[in-house]
């Protein structure tokens, strides 16, 4: 029996045990899942852009932004991946109505500005999750607003209903016919002021970031999952592993976590994405890059820990505690 509410030991981070109370299939890909407290207490409000951190009984953490969440119950969304490493594989295959998992409080950095201006929302496939929560509300104030969503089939597109209800300021487009948005076009056409908002596949947030760039960075939000590939310039170093004297090369094509499974060094991982902490790895010398989304300013400058998924080095050797 899961206790009701533990500390995730990585990190310090509250979460809590949750029921699977609901799941329903939005799309041939995407499923929802309804997850409510095991108590049936209220869950902390997610605003919406928030996401969550869901850790599933095969060990394996995933982040997912929460479509609906601000009266104390978690709607999720979940894509089946192709290359799924366990997560939504799992979620799709073998989670089911009933069954007990554990969600991290919600955080969100994907969060609605506080202005009264238009807001532009770009979605692309899964990338609807954050944004759904985020037009539901602009409506329920009076804000004005604006979404487009391309999907690969807009009469099959998850939440493609609840969309439409929302009227006409939903655009919905197929980008297996002609439909592609013109992101360039959508803003530069946009009203003075407008505050944009993106999330959906890379090459949409890439064109995004392309098509904004001359805007106001406060202006500019974009949800990218995970932790930002490494530049193109990424360089090389050697991680010294101070307990067994070994030293594995990181090259620039490699994530240091995989430099090191691949040398066959046995490091706890599961998101991948810097979120979850599993990876995390004591720091003796040098200087790491943090690439991360869960160290805290003061851990960051210590120096003297990271996250071996996503982050790299400054200096050309690390000393680390493995
Ligand atoms: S594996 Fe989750 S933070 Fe690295």
């Amino acid at each position: 029996m899961q206790k009701q509410e533990e500390k995730n030991a990585g990190r310090g981070e509250s979460v809590f045990a949750v029921q699977v109370a609901a799941m329903r299939l939005e799309s041939p890909a995407v499923l929802s899942i309804e997850l409510r407290h095991i108590e049936d207490r209220a869950l902390p409000p997610a605003s919406p852009g928030s996401h969550v951190d869901v850790r599933l009984a095969n060990g394996v953490t995933r982040p997912y932004s929460v479509v609906s969440g601000e009266e104390g119950v978690y709607v999720l969304a979940v894509k089946r991946e192709t290359d799924s490493r366990g997560g939504s594989a799992y979620v799709h295959d073998r989670l089911r109505v009933g069954d007990m998992i554990q969600v991290s409080a919600p955080r969100n950095q994907f969060a609605l500005a506080d202005h009264d201006g238009p807001s532009l929302l770009l979605a692309g496939g899964i990338g609807i999750t954050p944004l759904l929560p985020m037009a539901r509300t602009l409506e329920r104030k009076g804000r004005p607003w604006r979404l487009h969503y391309t999907t690969s089939h807009a009469a099959v597109a998850p939440f493609a209903r609840e969309l439409r209800q929302l009227g006409e300021r939903v655009h919905l487009h197929s980008s297996a016919s002609a439909g592609r948005i013109d992101l360039g076009a959508l803003v530069s056409d946009a009203v003075p002021g407008t505050h944009f908002y993106c999330c959906g596949p890379e090459g949409m947030l890439d064109a995004f970031t392309e098509a904004t760039r001359d805007i106001d960075p406060a202006r500019v939000h974009v949800e990218r999952f995970g932790a930002a590939a490494p530049p193109p310039d990424a360089g090389s170093f050697e991680l010294r592993l101070a307990r067994s004297g070994r030293s594995v090369m990181v090259g620039p094509e490699l994530s240091t976590l995989d430099a090191l499974l691949q040398a066959g060094v046995n490091v706890d991982y599961s998101c991948r994405q810097g979120i979850c902490g599993s990876c995390e790895v004591h720091v003796l010398e040098g200087i790491p890059e943090h690439r991360d989304e869960i160290l805290t300013e003061a851990e960051r400058a210590s120096n003297k820990t990271m996250m071996a998924c996503c982050s790299r080095a400054c200096s050309a050797t690390l000393v680390v505690d493995l």
